[in-house]
């Protein structure tokens, strides 16, 4: 929750992590994202960019459908319901795996494996729509696990991961509409040692890593 808004049932609730008191690695990506949306209005942009990725998800041939269908045997059998789309805002700065700053968006009844983030901090924001978090201990290693903790974010709700705590999670839409969420990464200042993978349990019950790639925002954005 940010610090401004913060009241006095708040405080003696604790059940929220209020945002001054973010470590320094959350603090960089909470500021820097927590203005961020979806859909900025129409006499600007023409169109609402959630109609926009909707239209291109559903519709055969546009990029977004396309790219689902490829990515559908990505984590071994093809499982069209497995997949989801990861558009990076930016470039790498050699601070986290991949590019830090990553729109992700889960069609509806869509879900990503049980992964963890190659022990880098996240924070994570629904931009649009709601999406189910499954928490796992950080090292499981087996796809029937049970999670320890799960529960819902709706549009505007941020939550984290962190290098030890929340770090392995399995998201899944269970609404009728899209999901759209932006989450960015970084490691510690401590960690000298970067894993540039995201670890996940492939259908065959075997850790695999997975090189965190994505779309290219230019291109999509031009043809959505
Ligand atoms: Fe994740």
């Amino acid at each position: 929750m940010d610090s401004s808004k913060v009241n006095l049932f708040y405080l003696d609730e604790g059940n929220y992590i209020f945002s001054a008191s973010l470590p320094v690695a959350y603090r960089e990506l909470y500021e820097n994202i927590k203005g961020c949306c979806v859909n900025y209005s129409q006499g600007v942009t023409g169109v609402l960019l959630s109609d926009a990725i909707r239209y291109s998800i559903e519709t055969k041939g546009c990029i977004l459908n396309t790219r689902l269908e490829e990515k559908a045997s990505g984590f071994g059998k093809r499982d069209i319901k497995g997949t989801y789309l990861r558009i990076t805002l930016g470039q790498r700065l050699g601070k986290s795996p991949g590019v830090p700053y990553v729109l992700e968006i889960l069609p509806k009844g869509h879900y990503s494996p049980v992964h963890n983030h190659g022990n880098a901090n996240a924070i994570i924001k629904v931009l649009f729509g709601s999406i189910h978090f499954m928490i796992y201990n950080k090292h499981v290693c087996a796809t029937d696990s049970k999670p320890l903790k799960e529960f819902s974010a709706m549009k505007g709700d941020i939550t984290c991961v962190d290098r030890n705590w929340y770090q392995t999670h399995k998201l899944i839409n269970k609404s009728n509409d899209l999901c759209a969420s932006i989450q960015c990464y970084n490691y510690d200042l401590e960690d000298k040692t970067h894993w540039p993978y995201f670890d996940y349990i492939s259908n065959n019950e075997n850790m695999a890593e997975c090189m965190p790639d994505s779309l290219d925002v230019v291109k999509c954005m031009k043809i959505l």
